[in-house]
């Protein structure tokens, strides 16, 4: 890539972003970002190298790709001011703001652009997100390589070709890192209960959950084969599953993701209405 890049917002997304390209070895020189804070302006180019700026439109002005890294309530003002140029200097447009549909965004723009819609995760600060890209027909072939190759500098990528299955990503891993946090905290504090200091139940559960990741992720066995492979009959992992089991673990989570479904379409349709 030797495309000029420039973030619409510098928060914590765009800095993961940011990071990211920058560990790749993507020159400072091919970036810019905006914000409204001069303050935070002149403390991410001091930290990073990159340019900054608080115009919008003059980022967008020489940019091959724009990435909108706003909070959804004041995407649609800053759409509509980078519109203009936007339709006069065609760049690929990335949004990664969650819940903005392609036909809200689209017609903010004025018309088709070539836009990728992403969704990436929170583990993206430490690149190691998940991050799922939907493209509209405008989108090159070239353009998806783009778009794939920036997100990848945080982690996984995947694409869809149905936006609407972004409610469901949006369900599973843009909300799924609290769902193991909560894990987390479930284990830790009844590990407490059963008499370790707080210190060793936090670093014992932490690792546990670090540990099981890897090995599935590395594994080609599924984490079924997995948890039976270490589910002895009669033993201690065996009695704690089945309680798991009997309190209904997986309708609850199957009930959780469909919960967080449904909210992600709801907040879709308000942001397309705003
Ligand atoms: N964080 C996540 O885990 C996550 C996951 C998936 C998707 N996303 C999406 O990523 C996007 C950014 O999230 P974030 O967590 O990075 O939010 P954030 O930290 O609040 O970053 C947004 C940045 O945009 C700046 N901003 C506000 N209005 C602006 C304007 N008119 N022009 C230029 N910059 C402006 C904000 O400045 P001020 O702070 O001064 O207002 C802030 O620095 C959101 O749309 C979110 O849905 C985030």
């Amino acid at each position: 890539m030797s495309d000029q890049i420039a973030f619409i917002g510098a928060g914590n997304m765009a800095g993961a972003l940011i990071g990211g390209l920058l560990a790749d070895g993507i020159p400072p020189a091919r970036l810019t970002a905006t914000d409204c804070s001069a303050e935070k302006c002149r403390a991410l180019s001091a930290a990073t190298g990159i340019r900054t700026l608080q115009d919008n439109r003059e980022a967008v002005a020489d940019a091959d790709i724009v990435v909108l890294a706003v909070k959804p309530q004041v995407l649609h003002e800053v759409v509509t001011e980078i519109a203009e140029s936007i339709r006069e200097h065609q760049p690929l447009v990335i949004s990664i703001a969650a819940g903005a549909r392609c036909d809200s965004l689209q017609a903010w723009l004025g018309g088709p652009t070539a836009l990728v819609r992403t969704m990436p995760n929170t583990p993206a600060v430490i690149q190691s997100g998940a991050t799922v890209l939907y493209a509209t027909p405008k989108v090159s072939d070239s353009q998806r390589e783009q778009a794939e190759s920036l997100m990848r500098a945080v982690g996984l990528t995947q694409w869809i070709e149905d936006e609407a299955l972004m409610d469901a990503v949006t369900a599973l891993s843009g909300s799924g890192p609290a769902y193991l946090f909560l894990v987390m905290e479930a284990m830790e504090s009844a590990g407490r209960e059963l008499g370790l200091t707080a210190e060793t139940a936090r670093l014992l559960t932490l690792q546990t959950a670090f540990g099981a990741a890897r090995m599935a992720l590395e594994s080609t066995d599924p984490p079924e084969t997995l948890r039976v492979r270490v589910t002895s009959p009669g033993g201690t992992t065996e009695r704690a599953i089945n309680t798991l089991e009997d309190g209904g673990i997986r309708d609850l989570f199957t009930q959780a993701l469909k919960a967080a479904h449904a909210r992600s379409v709801e907040l879709s349709a308000d942001l397309g209405a705003a």
